[in-house]
């Protein structure tokens, strides 16, 4: 497969906290206009490894290459520049601001402006500011959070929280967007409606690699899933070969899940 094909690849990725080894000599490659699902149990780490990918962490061993070339010693700002996006596992906003300014904050993590700049400039300031605003309120259009705009992000309830986050990461104009959990804590419409939304972003070609426990989300909008358990790879494949691989029904699935499927198999048929 030429290089143009992958958008994202881990080589010998390693993370070691002390005498603990979180992610070990982890291998993969995500190929452009998938999506791409992580999943193994808690404590597996997938966090870890998310962070190492966009800089929150570094790694201690191995490399990531994003569109062919080498991040791992890029400082965040410049890996976000490049096109990397992420949610986190707990949401991380400032929750006494309001959807529109966080928004409005998270497209500045990746420009170079800084407050002097700002003040040399006003009216370059203000028109970028116009821009912005422009560009936010047609983000929360997109994602159906327009009406909240101006509220402020702790009076939101917890899904549209997490909304915010993929609005503010939408933001900076990713090419791949890193998920962390982004269906847990949610109600069932909740979730539903935020498949829906990560199938519209994706649809605008924007990549996608997802965290995710619940099955169903992963299941139904992954084309490609890694499965991780005590920090190493034990398999990867579409959604059918992992449902059935028996070393990720043993690790993480289990056997209700197995009987749930053949059972669901069996209703269908
Ligand atoms: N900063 C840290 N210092 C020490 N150990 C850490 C640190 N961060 C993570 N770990 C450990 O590394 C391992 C992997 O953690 P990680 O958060 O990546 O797991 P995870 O797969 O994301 O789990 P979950 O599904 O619960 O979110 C765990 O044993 C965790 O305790
Ligand atoms: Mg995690």
């Amino acid at each position: 497969m030429s290089n143009e094909q992958i958008i994202l690849e881990a080589k010998h990725l390693t993370k070691r906290y002390f005498g603990l080894v979180a992610v070990n000599d982890l291998n993969f490659q995500v190929k452009k206009g998938r999506i791409h699902a992580l999943i193994g149990p808690n404590g597996a780490g997938k966090t870890t490894t998310v962070n190492m990918i966009t800089g929150d962490d570094p790694q201690t061993e191995g490399e990531v290459l994003f569109c062919g070339q080498p991040i791992s010693k890029m400082p965040i700002y410049s890996r976000a520049q490049l096109g990397i996006g992420r949610t986190f596992q707990n949401i991380k906003l400032f929750s006494t601001m309001t959807v529109m300014e966080n928004l409005m904050i998270g497209a500045q993590s990746k420009t170079n402006q800084n407050i002097l700049s700002w003040l040399v400039n006003f009216k370059k300031a203000n028109d970028e500011e116009k821009a912005l605003k422009e560009k936010a309120e047609e983000i929360l259009n997109f994602i159906g959070m327009y009406k909240y705009k101006d509220e402020a992000v702790n009076n939101l309830a917890y899904g549209r929280q997490k909304m915010t986050e993929l609005g503010r990461t939408l933001m900076t104009d990713p090419k791949l967007i890193l998920l962390d959990e982004p269906a847990a804590g949610l109600n069932p419409s909740e979730r539903k409606e935020f498949i829906d939304i990560i199938q519209k972003v994706y649809e605008k070609d924007v990549d996608m690699f997802l965290i995710e426990h619940n099955m169903d989300v992963v299941m139904n909008l992954s084309h490609d899933i890694t499965v991780l358990n005590f920090g190493c790879k034990i398999a990867e494949g579409s959604p059918k070969e992992i449902q059935q691989n028996e070393e990720v029904i043993t690790a993480y699935l289990g056997e209700g899940y197995r009987q749930k499927m053949a059972k669901e198999a069996g209703t269908n048929a």
